[in-house]
């Protein structure tokens, strides 16, 4: 099967990577982007770069947007016939899509913040920064492994299960307390351990202290804070 035409648009490096990737796999390519210059090399790869916006999006039946922001998108729509759009399919719920997307980041933004700020932990005593990322990166690469897979961890939020056999919230809660004390004792910011602290003490007021660190997830989706982080290691 003939892979299928894709459009482009925005050409900075996250655009440019995909369109690249996109030619690479052999689907055939249009590209297009705001400022004049950008993606010659993409051209010289085999895309068909468009007059305007609106002639990038009739196309293909794919068109990929890769701009900085909703501003961007809303620039470039603009100046978009609705015509351009007729008879695609955008399914019964195009904001899952994007959802989903921020789902991703809401992981990968909370796990690069608490990199970074393990890193002024250990530097602010001298350790240097060398020293302590490649652990810090096996540790990440680790976490399947201790915690169990996807398939697993979806099984005990979906039943409500918490198991505390090998752990439970209120040693997790000990260990998030120290984290705090540790941060607050080296002058870094405290506000990443306060908020983790914050969800296991709010998982011991509910009753779940002997439960699994997973019963985090009753807290966390009963919405905002009601009950204010504990004083210890403030
Ligand atoms: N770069 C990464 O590592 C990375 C990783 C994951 C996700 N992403 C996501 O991928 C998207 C693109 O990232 P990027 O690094 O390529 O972004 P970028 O460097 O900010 O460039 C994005 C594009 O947006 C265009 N643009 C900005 N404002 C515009 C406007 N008002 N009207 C029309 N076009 C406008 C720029 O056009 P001009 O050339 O004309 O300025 C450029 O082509 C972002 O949503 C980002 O969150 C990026």
């Amino acid at each position: 099967m003939r892979p299928e035409p894709i459009t482009v648009i925005g050409l900075g490096p996250m655009g440019r990577a995909m369109a690249g990737a996109l030619l690479r796999a052999g689907h055939p390519v249009t590209v297009f982007n705001r400022t004049g210059g950008r993606g010659d090399d993409l051209v010289r790869a085999g895309a068909r770069r468009a007059a305007t916006a609106a002639d990038a999006v009739t196309a293909s039946p794919v068109t990929i947007l890769s701009l900085t922001d909703y501003p961007a998108m809303y620039d470039i729509l603009r100046d978009v016939p609705a015509a351009a759009f007729a008879g695609r399919d955008l399914g019964e719920d195009p904001g899952l899509a994007q959802l989903l997307y921020q789902a991703q980041l809401d992981v990968f933004l909370t796990a690069l913040s608490g990199l970074l700020h393990a890193t002024a932990l250990v530097t602010a005593s001298g350790v240097p920064a060398a020293d302590f990322l490649p652990e810090a990166m096996r540790t990440l690469t680790d976490i399947p492994g201790m915690v169990g897979g996807g398939a697993e961890l979806a099984r005990v939020v979906t039943a409500g299960e918490h198991p505390g056999e090998l752990s439970t919230t209120l040693m997790m809660g000990a260990t998030a307390a120290h984290v705090l004390r540790a941060s607050a004792e080296a002058g870094v910011d405290r506000e990443l351990p306060a908020a983790v602290r914050s969800h296991y003490d709010r998982a011991i007021e509910a009753g779940y202290g002997t439960s699994g660190w997973t019963a985090l997830y009753e807290v966390i989706r009963a919405g905002p804070a009601s009950v204010v982080v504990s004083s210890a290691g403030r």
